[in-house]
C-alpha cells in the first residue's frame, strides 16, 4: 500500500499549514481551538434545543428577501450559505448608503443567527 493510500485509510487531521485533502477527516483539535473558546460543545448539546425544519419547507424557494424569514423556526437549520449583494449598482441592487447597506447586511445575518442550531 501507497503512504498516501494508508494516510487515506487512517483519516486525515487538522494541517498546521494549508488544506492537503480530507478523508474520515478529525477536526477535533481546531474545535478546541481558542475561536470556540467559550462556545457550547457537541457534549454540551443536551442544553440546546434544536426545532425541527418544518417538512413542507424542504426544497422549498422563497421568493423574498431574507431580512425576515419567519417561515422558519429558531434553531432549525445546521448549515446557511450566503452571497449578500455587493451593493455595487448590479441591476437587483437598490443603490444603499453605506450606513443602510450595513443595517441590511446587518438584518440577513441576523436572521441566519436565528435560524442556525448553535
Ligand atoms: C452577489 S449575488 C449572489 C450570486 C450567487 N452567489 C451566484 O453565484 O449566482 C447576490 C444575490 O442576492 C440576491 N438578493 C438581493 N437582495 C436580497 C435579499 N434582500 N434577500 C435575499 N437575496 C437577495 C440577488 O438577487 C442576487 O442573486
Amino acid at each position: 500500500m501507497s503512504r498516501k493510500r494508508k494516510k487515506d485509510k487512517i483519516g486525515t487531521k487538522t494541517s498546521s499549514f494549508g488544506s492537503s485533502g480530507r478523508f474520515g477527516h478529525d477536526s477535533s483539535e481546531f474545535y478546541r481551538s481558542k475561536l470556540y473558546e467559550g462556545l457550547p460543545s457537541e457534549c454540551e448539546e443536551s442544553s440546546i434545543k434544536e426545532n425541527k425544519f418544518p417538512l413542507n419547507l424542504i426544497n422549498h424557494i422563497f421568493c423574498k428577501s431574507s431580512e425576515t424569514m419567519e417561515e422558519i423556526p429558531d434553531n432549525s437549520v445546521h448549515l446557511v450559505i450566503t452571497s449578500p449583494p455587493y451593493n455595487v449598482g448590479k441591476e437587483y441592487e437598490e443603490g444603499m448608503t453605506l450606513q443602510e447597506y450595513r443595517a441590511f447586511l446587518s438584518s440577513v445575518f441576523k436572521e441566519a443567527y436565528r435560524v442556525l442550531v448553535p
